[in-house]
């Protein structure tokens, strides 16, 4: 299935010169969707990731169906303001602004292993700041996944020594 049919390119959102890559269609065809987690599934199924890592809004959506079929727990990473509990946060840049991302500080264990995934890498701030919430609680990344990468921003440079996997390059 070509998943990249899938996704719908709409330009000057949400500003001037920028190309927004729309997954929602992708989200909207039950066999895109399904094929979009279960072949992140097959990529990361024999990390040992004992949690999914995902960051409000779109990467709840990718990672919390890849979390139930691992049959790992999930962690939600949000924007201030939003968990009850103490929290470890990070501020960082983005394609089109700059964000600050939130994570309960008992959500990871020291030394568990972590799968971090979101829909797709644009300038690399948001996986790098879930990166480093989970660094500052000492946990291990085992892995680190996109359903699409944007080839001409450089995230791709930010996270080159991490390393990471993505379903579609645009
Ligand atoms: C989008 C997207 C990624 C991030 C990628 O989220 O879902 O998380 O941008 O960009 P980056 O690589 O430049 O950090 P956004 O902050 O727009 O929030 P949303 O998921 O709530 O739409
Ligand atoms: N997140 C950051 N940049 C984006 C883009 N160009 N399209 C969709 N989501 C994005």
């Amino acid at each position: 299935m070509d998943l990249r049919s899938y996704i719908r390119d709409i330009p000057d959102f949400p500003k001037e010169g920028i190309v927004f890559f729309d997954i929602t269609p992708l989200l909207g065809d039950g066999k895109a969707f399904g094929e979009a987690i279960d072949n992140l599934y097959e990529k990361f199924k024999d990390t040992g990731a004992t949690k999914v890592l995902a960051a409000e809004a779109r990467g709840f959506i990718f990672g919390a169906p890849l979390a139930y079929k691992m049959g790992i727990g999930f962690v939600p990473v949000r924007k201030p303001g939003k968990l009850p509990y103490k929290t470890v946060n990070v501020t960082y840049d983005l394609e089109y602004g700059s964000d600050t991302l939130c994570m309960h500080q008992d959500a990871v264990a020291e030394g568990e292993k972590v799968l971090v995934i979101d829909d797709l890498l644009a300038t690399g701030g948001t996986a790098a700041g879930m990166l480093k919430l989970v660094q500052e609680v000492k946990g291990e990344i085992v892995g680190l996944g996109f359903l699409v990468q944007l080839g001409f921003l450089d995230g791709k440079d930010k996270l080159d020594e991490q390393g990471y996997t993505c379903l579609l390059t645009l």
